[in-house]
């Protein structure tokens, strides 16, 4: 009898045990997606999470590594202690230090429990032998991140502020730790560190504009500023983290893998917390030189010939077509990097993301001399309210 019981005891306490272990690797799956982990760390064609995609830094490229539970060349031989050290630490098992093109400085917001959770399914995922290609030798040097991580690195966890709503916290906790938000949308100073003075006010990074051909783009600024997201409703947000687009903007580019795979997956409520967070953010309206009335009217007719149909002429959008480029964090960025990325090589869509309606957007590269292109970008700069600084021709020249 005594023996049945434990028994029992024992089956009632495994069943327990894993039903919190499956519901533990769920959360996990969860946090790798608001994480966006998958798209660093698989290379074209490859598997999942095996690594290996090259990351254009100013310092070279930098592989991403094998993070399926492989144990050669994964993670599998990893503890949780040596996760979650490279999580809020960024040094990886071996002692290392890890670059921060691993967004190592966000994840260290992440709890504890959504960490283990995080761990937990990784660990569950099949491992893949696999090794990333070797970095340059500058990547062989990694003691000096010991003295970069004293002077940027803010380690975690996250406290929320008592001051704020669970909703605002949840949303502040997704932006600034697993969504590494500023990892793209907040400028970098001179040792490539986030500048906490600019958060969430706009940041230039690298990426493909096609395949293999490289360029800077402008992660636009998130607050809600006239030159950022104040035309947008917390309803458009919602709408663009889960489709891809609204009548306020729709991803290109860089974003369009933050959409795809990551802010497109999360849960309504959360999308919604993101959504009350960013409207909360005010900070400094733009107060730097603007287009003038000459400079804007000069690409007024190049405008009403080639946008106008799509975007009308009052710069508002078209339900059926376009977005509105008035009030348009993209057209009046503090740099015009992703504007004039548009204009010459279209929007780019990943096949995944396709808008409704909305006819694909026709590249204007070859119709528009660098003239043409700089006055046109200045009618949008300097137009229906916008304010921005004058884009000239070299600029576009050199994003050709
Ligand atoms: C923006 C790109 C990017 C994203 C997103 C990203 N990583 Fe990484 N990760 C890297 C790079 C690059 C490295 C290698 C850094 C180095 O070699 O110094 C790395 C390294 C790591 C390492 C160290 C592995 C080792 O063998 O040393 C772990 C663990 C890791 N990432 C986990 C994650 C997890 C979990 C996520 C999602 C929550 C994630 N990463 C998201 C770029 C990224
Ligand atoms: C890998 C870099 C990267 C990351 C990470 C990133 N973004 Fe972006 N984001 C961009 C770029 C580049 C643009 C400008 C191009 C565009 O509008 O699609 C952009 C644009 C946007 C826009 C404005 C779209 C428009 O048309 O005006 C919103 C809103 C946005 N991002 C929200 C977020 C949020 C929220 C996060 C974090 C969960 C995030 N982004 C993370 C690169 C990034
Ligand atoms: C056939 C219709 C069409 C025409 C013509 C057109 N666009 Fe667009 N445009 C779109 C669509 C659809 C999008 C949304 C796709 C996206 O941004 O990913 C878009 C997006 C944009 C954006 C990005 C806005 C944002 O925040 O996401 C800018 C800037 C832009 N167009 C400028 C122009 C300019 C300038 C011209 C004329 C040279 C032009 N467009 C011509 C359809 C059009």
């Amino acid at each position: 009898m005594r023996g049945l019981l434990l028994a029992l005891a024992l089956t009632l306490w495994g069943g327990a045990a894993s039903a919190a272990d499956a519901a533990s690797v769920e959360r996990g799956r969860y946090l790798a997606a608001a994480g966006n982990c998958v798209s660093c760390h698989t290379r074209p064609g490859g598997e999942p999470f095996a690594g290996g995609l090259g990351l254009q830094t100013p310092l070279g490229l930098l592989h991403t590594t094998n993070i399926t539970p492989d144990a050669e060349t994964g993670i599998g031989l990893w503890s949780l202690e040596d996760f979650r050290r490279a999580m809020r630490q960024g040094i990886a098992a071996d002692g290392s230090y890890l670059f921060p093109a691993f967004p190592y400085t966000a994840y260290t917001r992440m709890s504890d429990e959504d960490i283990a959770d995080l761990f937990a399914w990784l660990q569950g995922l099949a491992p893949v032998r696999y090794t990333p290609p070797e970095n340059g030798l500058v990547f062989s040097i990694r003691w000096p991140m010991m003295a970069w991580n004293a002077l940027f690195l803010e380690e975690g966890p996250q406290s929320p502020d008592p001051a704020q709503s669970a909703e605002w916290n949840r949303g502040a906790y997704l932006v600034q730790g697993p969504g590494h938000c500023g990892a793209c949308h907040t400028p970098r100073n001179v040792l490539l560190a986030e500048d906490p003075a600019h958060a969430l006010q706009g940041g230039v990074m690298t990426g493909e504009v096609a395949p293999g051909l490289q360029r800077p783009w402008f992660a636009v600024n998130l607050r809600n500023v006239k030159h950022g997201l104040a035309t947008w409703t917390p309803k458009d947000l919602t709408t663009y983290f889960s489709k891809g687009y609204s009548m306020r903007g729709a991803s290109f580019g860089p974003m369009n893998e933050v959409i795809t795979n990551s802010l497109s997956q999360l849960r309504t409520e959360d999308q919604k917390a993101i959504a009350t967070y960013l409207k909360s953010l005010g900070g400094a309206e733009y107060a730097g030189p603007v287009v003038s009335a000459a400079e804007a009217e000069a690409g007024a007719g190049i405008y009403k010939k080639h946008c106008a149909e799509c975007h009308q002429a009052n710069g508002r959008g078209n339900f059926l077509k376009a977005p509105a480029l008035a009030g348009n964090a993209v057209v009046q960025g503090e740099s015009s990097a992703s504007l004039i990325n548009v204009i010459l090589h279209s929007p780019a869509l990943a096949q995944s993301l396709r808008y409704g309606a909305w006819e694909e957007m026709p590249a204007f590269g070859k119709k528009l001399s660098d003239d043409q292109a700089a006055a046109l970008t200045n009618y949008l700069r300097g137009s229906w309210g916008n304010r921005a600084a004058p884009v000239r021709a070299e600029q576009v020249a050199a994003q050709r």
